[in-house]
């Protein structure tokens, strides 16, 4: 099969290494429907102003993430390209990356008609200045069900022609999902993003997912900082030699997810990623599974009509 310059195919049924010691961010995750696949833990920006943004992808990027999470509602889909692009062209660049060797993530603001989402995707990709988006999604399933067939055709035709590399969407219930299916779309997404946690583990959308190829991508994968003083999390990071951090974020691998950590420190985007020196046994990542409380960090669209 002939694929677009830089990307990956990866052999089906080979998943990631998850027990590597060396395991970074740049490590691939398991493939994706479209036999594509996308970095493993990849730095996330929301609430992250311009000049943070410029700072924290520059760390990420120098830690040696290869993917970044904007979205046109953050505002700051210029900043995080700047820095993809500024980063590559210094000698910080030690391997030589191109720009074929990052993933970037941008979604749409809102559903709409075929021809206001074309445009919109066409600007995201302009405003960007990356020549294209490795993987656009639809950032929720708001605006009713024509809104979200519309919008999802506009996708398609953007991967078509080159605009989008992959397509996907965010925030989808099953029922969105199943919607979707129902509509016989030309392709199925090949992610859904959604929040997902110990503390909110989305079993049923995450296995919906799981069993029909769906890639999931793990929002407030930190639990937004919220549980990491939660006493289980406390002793499990102990047990493992870990920090809270690095536990949730293993969790979320070792789920088959691609967790997005965000944060603005240099330090904490390192420790974040750090995270192959460690595996969760099946009885502690049940004893974590069963943290459910269904702990909402920020929306919850996964209900919308
Ligand atoms: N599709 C959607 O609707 C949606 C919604 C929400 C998020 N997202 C994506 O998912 C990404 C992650 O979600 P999120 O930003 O909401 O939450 P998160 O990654 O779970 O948590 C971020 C919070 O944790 C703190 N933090 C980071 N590393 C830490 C560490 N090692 N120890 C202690 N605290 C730490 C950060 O503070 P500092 O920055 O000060 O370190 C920040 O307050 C977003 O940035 C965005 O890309 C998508």
């Amino acid at each position: 099969m002939l694929l677009p310059e830089g990307l990956h195919i990866v052999e089906p049924h080979v998943s990631c290494d998850v027990t590597s010691a060396s395991m970074l961010p740049a490590q691939l995750s398991p493939p994706l429907s479209n036999g594509l696949s996308m970095p493993q833990i990849q730095l996330g920006v929301y609430l992250t102003s311009g000049n943070e943004t410029v700072r924290a992808v520059r760390w990420a990027l120098e830690a040696g993430y290869r993917g970044i999470d904007s979205a046109q509602m953050y505002h700051n889909e210029r900043e995080a390209a700047q820095a993809i692009t500024e980063f590559l062209a210094s000698e910080g660049n030690k391997d030589g990356l191109t720009r074929e060797d990052i993933h970037f993530t941008s979604k749409l603001a809102s559903n709409s008609s075929y021809e206001a989402v074309r445009r919109s995707i066409k600007q995201s990709v302009k405003t960007c200045g990356l020549g294209y988006i490795d993987l656009f999604l639809l950032h929720s399933p708001y605006g009713g069900r024509k809104a979200r067939l519309d919008s999802w055709r506009a996708v398609e035709d953007a991967v078509d022609e080159g605009d989008i590399r992959i397509g996907g969407v965010s925030n989808y219930g099953v029922k969105h999902l199943q919607e979707l299916m129902a509509a016989k779309p030309r392709t199925m997404p090949a992610v859904n993003q959604i929040e997902i946690h110990p503390f909110n583990n989305r079993s049923d959308i995450a296995s919906f997912c799981q069993d029909n190829n769906i890639l999931v991508e793990a929002y407030a994968p930190l639990v937004r900082a919220m549980r990491m003083k939660h006493p289980t999390v406390v002793s499990l990071s102990s047990k493992y030699a870990c920090t809270p951090a690095q536990l949730l974020v293993r969790w979320s691998v070792q789920h088959g997810y691609v967790p997005l950590p965000k944060s603005v420190k240099k330090a904490r985007i390192m420790e974040n990623s750090e995270v192959g020196g460690f595996q969760i046994t099946d009885e502690d990542m049940a004893v974590l599974d069963g943290l459910d409380e269904y702990l909402v960090t920020d929306w919850d669209p996964t209900d919308a009509e």
